[in-house]
């Protein structure tokens, strides 16, 4: 596991940034693993200022989102489709067919999750995958639990998400139970993946996760094991350890 310590937001996008077009400059044919969340908007926005620059070309690049909420249409405002599109995808040169996130309309679980996981398979898998750190540990949308989910699968939300997550929402009885979300073996099998974790509410669950036992109870403690894990994070996230 490496570390970047940044001295705050702004500059933790721009070194996550780097990463990110440094593997599409070298690799214009990238499959990138994307996140939504408030946490990967200003590497999002980096990584546009160049596009517009004429630094970076993504018309060969295909992404694969983390996660959807189950029931919301991509034209929902709070869909991870429609943020993405907003945040990213509509900014930049990529054809939008090789843009992919699970469709959250659709109610066949079972065949969502294979076909998900047949897509990432088909695309040759994960080159870097970007990732945000959920106030409990989540990854995607990988609760917390007894045991570490392999695959794409249908996740009933917990608690602690719904009530980080209402704050988007008009009330917290339209924030959706269920979302689908690789798993953690997609995950873990991305060839390099990069986290951007900023704040200081996130310290206490950054220091759990990569501080102290792997554990399903924090999932994301599991990227302690990945072979090229990088933590891009800002002095308050990192407040709680020392380095
Ligand atoms: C959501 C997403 C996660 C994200 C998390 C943290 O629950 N499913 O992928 O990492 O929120 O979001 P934020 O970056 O806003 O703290």
């Amino acid at each position: 596991m490496k570390i970047i310590r940044t001295k705050d937001y702004q500059h933790m996008s721009r070194q996550a940034a780097n990463i990110i077009s440094a593997q599409v400059i070298l690799h214009p044919d990238s499959v990138l693993g994307l996140a939504t969340g408030s946490s990967p908007i200003g590497v999002y926005e980096q990584l546009i200022e160049w596009y517009e620059k004429g630094d970076l070309d993504f018309s060969r690049v295909h992404t694969v989102n983390l996660d959807e909420y189950v029931g919301l249409a991509g034209d929902h405002p709070q869909s991870y489709r429609h943020f993405m599109d907003t945040h990213f995808f509509s900014r930049i040169n990529i054809c939008a067919k090789n843009t992919h996130i699970p469709d959250g309309t659709d109610d066949h679980e079972d065949y969502v999750c294979s076909a998900y996981d047949g897509l990432i398979r088909s695309l040759g898998g994960i080159d870097l995958q970007l990732l945000g750190l959920g106030p409990n540990g989540h990854i995607g949308f990988n609760e917390p639990g007894e045991y570490f989910m392999k695959g794409t699968h249908k996740v009933a939300l917990t608690e602690a998400t719904i009530q980080a997550n209402k704050r988007f929402f008009a009330s917290e009885a339209e924030v959706p139970r269920y979302a689908y979300t690789m798993g953690i073996c997609d995950i873990m099998q991305a060839d390099r993946v990069v986290m951007v974790v900023s704040g200081a509410s996130k310290a206490a669950i950054l220091k759990e996760a990569f501080f102290g036992p792997v554990t399903p109870h924090v999932p994301a403690s599991i990227l302690q094991l990945h072979k090229d894990f990088t933590l891009v994070a800002d002095e308050e996230a990192l407040g709680e350890v020392v380095l």
